[in-house]
């Protein structure tokens, strides 16, 4: 309501910050979070399975150096543009979301910031200096040491932000103390939390299974060796992340589980909710075989066995990430704030005023016979466009036309506007239609016109801004306000 509002027609504004986040989450828990100590664990065997006269197993450590040197690149580009690219699209997207978790979680940031900033500076000593420590025992034993800080770091940072997304799940108590420590605790974070962890574990697991073939010579004792390893690795975090996958879910408020099937499958494909299921776990388990398969016979195991279960592991991680952004709906702040950027306790003022008249860039603020249709527009932008387009994906007049079967007829508008205030009851992750009577209707219209006309919608960075006229008169009042009691302090001080 207080921000501009920018658009992405064709792509749809969610799934710009789905697409910049999930990759993140890929780089930071399969190569950042489970992959450093992963790599310094093998670093440390290749030193335990030397000779005396050896510092370490130079064929072994040059494997996990080339390992590292693959996350270290991957890490310090992709995965920080990412990390600033999710600022940068959530602050866009949904500045007023952002704007409050701001507010609650400034010192968690601040703190996570700070950590980060120490990641960045330990990666580079660890893989930079690789190499070099290998010359005596003691610089070797304290490099490994460089290691698993930098595995700490690199959890602590995930630890943080996932508070926050425990957060915005299900505030807990927050929601009626507001607090810092509140927030933090919320009630999803510990199981969250619980189940990231090893699944960061496993997913860099099969990153690194899957590496050391091309890092290791084919029929070598090296590759056989690695092989076993990695695998046991992988065995012996699978228990754990089945179990954290188990918490997590039992952890999850049942309004949530109802919105699985449509988080996994969208409405269209909601019948094989079962089915994509048991595909999506079917498609995890073979990760824990080609594993045990690892354990047991090493020599028989082949990059193309382990290329499958790899790209699932990352597969699941991503739906994972796409069904938790999902299941939340129809809030970005549990209890307090709707997807829509309104806030619950702000909507009977809305639903009886009209939510143009209150907006800050609004060209209608009342809505006349002439203006219907641009009234309608920005109806839509202010409670539809987070989630829908006009023309693109998850397009408005594609799912009225699909609700009501009216492919190559034009659409009722009197059912849409008799609809929409009732939207939120059939699809409970849709919040309220936060305006009155006239303002459905108007936003009726508006969508048969888009029918009709295959007009696109422009968000505020290529159509710019109006400011709402009834908003501008309050600043002008506020302006004089302000120039007066300077005025009255500037006498007094005489
Ligand atoms: C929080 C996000 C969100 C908001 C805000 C939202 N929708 Fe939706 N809407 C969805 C999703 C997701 C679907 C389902 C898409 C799918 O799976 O095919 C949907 C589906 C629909 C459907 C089809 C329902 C059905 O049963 O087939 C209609 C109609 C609809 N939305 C209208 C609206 C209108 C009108 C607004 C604005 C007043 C709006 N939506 C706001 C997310 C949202």
């Amino acid at each position: 309501m207080d921000f501009p509002m920018f658009h992405l027609d064709w792509l749809n504004d969610r799934f710009l910050i789905a697409m910049i986040a999930i990759i993140h989450v890929l780089i930071n828990h399969g190569i950042a979070v489970g992959f450093v100590p992963y790599i310094t664990w093998l670093e440390q065997k290749g030193v335990r399975k030397s000779n005396p006269s050896e510092i370490t197993n130079n064929q072994w450590d040059e494997m996990a150096e080339r390992m590292m040197k693959v996350a270290f690149i991957v890490t310090t580009t992709v995965g920080a543009m990412t990390g600033v690219g999710i600022w940068f699209s959530a602050a866009l997207v949904s500045p007023a979301s952002i704007g409050s978790l701001i507010r609650v979680f400034y010192w968690g940031w601040f703190t996570e910031w700070t950590i980060f900033v120490t990641e960045v500076v330990l990666i580079m000593v660890y893989y930079l200096t690789w190499k070099n420590a290998n010359r005596t025992l003691q610089s070797k034993l304290k490099h490994i040491k460089f290691g698993w800080y930098l595995s700490v770091f690199s959890w602590f940072t995930m630890a943080i932000i996932v508070a926050i997304l425990g957060f915005m799940m299900d505030p807990g108590n927050w929601n009626t103390h507001h607090s810092f420590i509140n927030g933090f605790t919320n009630p999803i974070y510990l199981p969250q939390l619980f189940f990231r962890t090893p699944t960061a574990m496993v997913v860099a697991g099969t990153f690194g299974y899957m590496l050391l073939f091309v890092f290791t010579k084919k029929n070598s004792a090296i590759r056989k060796n690695a092989i076993q390893t990695t695998a046991k690795w992988i065995l012996f975090w699978v228990p754990f992340s089945v179990l954290g996958a188990v918490y997590y879910y039992q952890a999850m408020p049942a309004a949530m589980r109802d919105n699985m099937s449509t988080a996994v499958g969208t409405i269209e494909f909601q019948q094989y909710y079962k089915l994509l299921k048991y595909i999506i776990l079917g498609a995890t388990s073979s990760v824990f075989l080609v594993a045990l398969f690892g354990w047991i016979k090493p020599e028989k195991v082949r990059w193309g066995m382990v290329f499958f279960p790899t790209l699932m592991a990352f597969s699941f991680l991503g739906i994972f990430e796409r069904v938790r952004e999902f299941i939340r709906k129809p809030y970005v702040i549990g209890g307090y704030m709707y997807s829509n950027l309104l806030r619950q306790e702000d909507y009977p003022l809305y639903q009886r005023d009209g939510i143009l008249k209150y907006a800050t860039y609004n060209s209608t603020p009342e809505i006349t016979d002439d203006n219907r249709i641009e009234a309608g527009r920005n109806v839509f932008m202010l409670s539809c466009s987070r989630c829908h387009t006009t023309q693109g994906i998850n397009s408005i007049t594609y799912v009225f036309e699909r609700m009501y079967g009216s492919f190559n007829k034009p659409l009722d508008e009197s059912a849409m506007a008799a609809y929409i205030p009732n939207m939120h009851n059939g699809r409970t992750f849709m919040p309220p239609f936060p305006g009155n009577q006239k303002e459905a209707e108007a936003l009726a219209a508006y969508i048969k016109f888009l029918q009709q006309s295959h007009e696109t919608l422009e968000g505020a960075q290529t159509a710019g801004v109006v400011v709402n006229p009834l908003n501008n008169m309050n600043i002008a009042i506020q302006l004089q306000h302000t120039a007066d009691s300077i005025k009255a302090l500037k006498l007094a001080k005489k």
